[in-house]
């Protein structure tokens, strides 16, 4: 006998990449950002008062949301804090889903959402992308009370054009979640769509462009009747104090956010090449990974061996993206290591040692 909801007893549970303890390693399996916060956040920690940890945190997060509002040309009234963006996931999942009103989704793609679909008891509708991994047209047409689209996708690191987006905003009955995680890597985002569509929610971290996953950290834009309603099932304090004035000093240093973000989309181009000419098949990438095919049958076995070298990569033997392996991109140096070592790799062939 369990305890729990059969859905939930059911259900495996979502498997967070691996995180390594020693600082040592070369780690590029969960899409971290390889440069530190911008050193005004390191400053704004420091400033921290005891009554700020005394007192509970505005709930609405107020400060963040003010300069959520500017940069994206909306007004505070239109933007959630969420802990983190998963925690808007799970959010939108429980205001908008039940048995009778399922997600849609297509697919491949950021593997929590079946699992949040599961734990909600609500029916997860997969379309497969089309062949370069554009819209697939049924989407519009599952009835889905809720439909995401990760723009720029994981793990395939694709991005649908924002049109084609607004277009399928227009022709749903239900809400479109966009989930731009990954967008600070992009060349467009969907923010504009919030003015023009009551159904569509946009999800930012700052986990990925302001190199703080692990202050959780995330936000949505939405019309206000869309947000009002998000905030009615959100946890009251569902960011804490700390995390409401580090992610507002963040967002506030533009400057550095840009410089960063550079670096990585040149490493990014860098990186792409070198594994095209060591045989992968690399597509291109608007994030900060990309996700390699290998030739042959060793995706597994070249994930292994790199993790012997302390390098890791992110690896599913799931259908369909079993030949491949979704690297995140570091700096300069964490790079040419894994380089190095997968020449190391491939040069001794099938040899499992
Ligand atoms: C596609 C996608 N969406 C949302 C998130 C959530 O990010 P976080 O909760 O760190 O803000 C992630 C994290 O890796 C992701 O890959």
């Amino acid at each position: 006998m369990s305890y729990f909801r059969d859905n939930v007893e059911r259900t495996a549970g979502y498997t967070p990449g691996f995180q390594p303890k020693a600082p040592e390693v070369v780690k590029l399996n969960t899409n971290e950002n390889p440069y530190p916060p911008s050193p005004r956040v390191m400053k704004t920690l420091a400033r921290i008062k005891p009554e700020q940890l005394r007192r509970y945190p505005d709930p609405l997060g107020n400060a963040f949301r003010e300069a959520a509002a500017e940069l994206n040309g909306v007004r505070p009234e239109n933007i959630m804090c969420c802990n983190g963006g998963d925690d808007l996931l799970s959010i939108a999942i429980r205001a908008f889903c039940d048995e009778r009103r399922p997600l849609a989704y297509p697919v491949p793609t950021y593997s929590l959402y079946p699992v949040l679909a599961r734990l909600q008891d609500c029916r997860a509708i997969e379309i497969p992308f089309g062949e370069k991994f554009d819209l697939p047209a049924q989407l519009a047409m599952t009835g889905a009370a809720l439909t995401m689209v990760c723009n720029p996708n994981a793990p395939t690191g694709s991005v649908v054009p924002v049109e084609e987006l607004a277009s399928l905003a227009d022709r749903l009955a239900g809400v479109l979640l966009v989930d731009e995680a990954y967008v600070d890597f992009a060349e467009q985002n969907c923010a504009s769509l919030v003015r023009d569509f009551e159904n569509v929610i946009v999800l930012r971290s700052l986990s990925k462009g302001y190199s703080l996953a692990g202050l959780r950290f995330g936000y949505a834009i939405a019309q206000k009747d869309l947000i009002d309603g998000l905030i009615k099932v959100k946890d009251s304090y569902n960011v804490d104090a700390l995390a409401i004035a580090l992610a507002t000093t963040a967002l506030k240093d533009q400057a550095y956010f840009r410089r960063n973000v550079e670096k990585i989309k040149k490493q990014r181009e860098v990186l792409s090449e070198q594994l095209r000419s060591l045989g992968f098949a690399v597509p291109d990438s608007r994030s900060n990974f990309v996700f390699a095919r290998v030739a042959d049958d060793s995706a597994a076995r070249i994930h292994e061996q790199l993790a012997q070298r302390n390098i890791f990569v992110r690896y599913w033997n799931a259908p369909g993206i079993q030949d491949k392996l979704r690297i995140s991109v570091g700096t300069k140096e964490q790079n040419a290591k894994l380089i190095s070592a997968l020449k190391e790799i491939l040069s001794a062939g099938g040899d499992k040692s």
